[in-house]
């Protein structure tokens, strides 16, 4: 299948597998099952009508951080609820976007809670809200966030109480905490250490408001093992984490169990994707490389985050003897290298290679520098067919199109005598 994929889609690819998308998606919803909990799918990760229709299929909600990520959403059948809305930095704009399509507002920063005074204007139009939380000193941060006091996103934890007043001078009634502070972690400890600090303050701000928080948002941040040496993430031990917490918390506070949201991206479709390239040279220098038709522009993480792993591998090559190559792009850029030391069969031009992992934060992060495109998307159906479900960028009708525009511009000031007989150049 894959070679006549291959040879009839031309590479390079990301090719996506429906039924392994929708077996994570139900080992989800069974994992959580009996916690009231829901997963709104990172649309990031994986903004593609086609995959976000299969994960519907399993109730999930979708998490959305701008306006086209909304409108993706709707195209695939979400309304109002079904969108958690977690953006940072909101303009106006998107937030009156998001409101009026009745997402789940997160809310990032006491400037956004009064831009959505602004745009109420006294009317009570907002029934629900999340507050994102930055927790200053936590414990759980990673490597791939860093410090959550060196991070641009949430709430610092001494103004919660204060947002929490605020919106409900705004008329929310059903408030909900959220907080990211770890990504790609293959340990529970950081996924069960969000919740609690969420839960200490969900009970401060009980004691100082008397608001009862009814939802907490964990984000997303649930590894996947991109190296054959890594373990798989515990989905099993963390739902046992959290009940455990979630249980004693209520029990001791004698109140109800908060709903639980997840925003996962790369747990759900990181696995079920793989970059499909061809050799176009095999290069000796001081180092031997592989040179391939994709670039980092297809798949950005291992030029973008210091050790960031994709594994490589040579479907159809049984030489037996491995050598040890770098697999790079034909970006000017020297970190444009899908793999470094990597141990490969003797490769030559035309070769396929398999850059695996790539079902999640891949073609999206994708960028179009040297003109080198973003290339096609493709599905591989629970029944075996293939489909294209996004196609490769084009020169004229993507690259070139913004070059095509009605004339405008700023006429130059005239030119003229100042007071002090100088010429007049154009001022700033
Ligand atoms: C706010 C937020 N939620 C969810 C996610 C998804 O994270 P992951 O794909 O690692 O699960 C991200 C990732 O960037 C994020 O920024």
């Amino acid at each position: 299948m894959l070679r006549e994929t291959v040879e009839h889609f031309g590479t390079p690819f990301h090719l996506y597998d429906e039924q392994g998308i929708s077996d994570t998606c139900a080992h989800f919803n069974e994992t959580f099952a009996g916690l009231s909990f829901r997963e709104y799918f990172a649309v990031k990760a994986l903004p593609n009508p086609a995959i976000l229709e299969i994960l519907q299929n399993h109730g999930f909600g979708y998490d959305c951080s701008s306006l086209p990520e909304l409108d993706l959403a709707r195209r695939a059948g979400a309304r109002a609820h079904d969108v958690f809305f977690t953006s940072n930095n909101t303009s106006r704009d998107e937030l009156a976007a998001a409101v009026g399509r009745s997402a789940l507002v997160n809310i990032d920063d006491m400037a956004v809670l009064e831009k959505l005074a602004e745009l109420l204007g006294g009317s009570h139009g907002v029934d629900t809200l999340s507050l994102r939380v930055n927790p200053g000193d936590a414990k759980s941060a990673n490597a791939f966030l860093g410090s959550p006091r060196d991070a641009k996103f949430g709430i610092p934890t001494h103004r919660l109480a204060e947002a929490v007043t605020r919106a409900r001078e705004l008329g929310v009634r059903h408030m909900g905490l959220h907080m990211m502070v770890a990504s790609n972690v293959l340990d529970v400890a950081p996924i069960a250490q969000t919740l609690d600090i969420l839960l200490a303050h969900a009970g401060m701000i009980h004691e100082r408001t008397g608001v009862v928080v009814e939802f907490l948002n964990l984000g997303g941040g649930i590894g996947i093992p991109y190296r054959p040496t890594d373990r798989a993430f515990d989905l099993a031990a963390l739902s046992r984490a959290l009940r455990s917490r979630l249980t004693e918390w209520a029990r001791t506070r004698r109140t109800e169990i908060p709903r639980l949201c997840f925003e996962s991206g790369r747990y759900i479709t990181g696995p079920h994707g793989v970059l499909v390239t061809s050799v176009v040279n095999r290069m000796s220098k001081w180092r031997e490389y592989v040179g391939v038709d994709a670039s980092m522009s297809s798949l950005m993480r291992p030029g973008l985050y210091t050790g960031a792993y994709h594994h490589i591998t040579a479907p159809w090559i049984e030489d037996g003897i491995s050598h040890t190559v770098d697999v790079v792009g034909s970006l000017c850029e020297n970190n444009d290298k899908f793999g470094t030391d990597r141990e490969l069969p003797a490769l030559a031009e035309g070769d396929t290679l398999l850059i695996h992992d790539t079902g999640a934060h891949g073609h999206s992060m994708g960028f179009t520098y040297n003109g080198r495109l973003r290339p096609k998307e493709l599905l591989l159906r629970s029944d075996g067919s293939v489909q294209l479900i996004r196609r490769a960028e084009e020169q004229e009708r993507d690259h070139f199109s913004t070059l095509a525009f009605p004339p405008d511009g700023i006429p130059a000031p005239p030119r003229g005598l100042r007071p002090d007989g100088a010429l007049h150049e154009a001022t700033v």
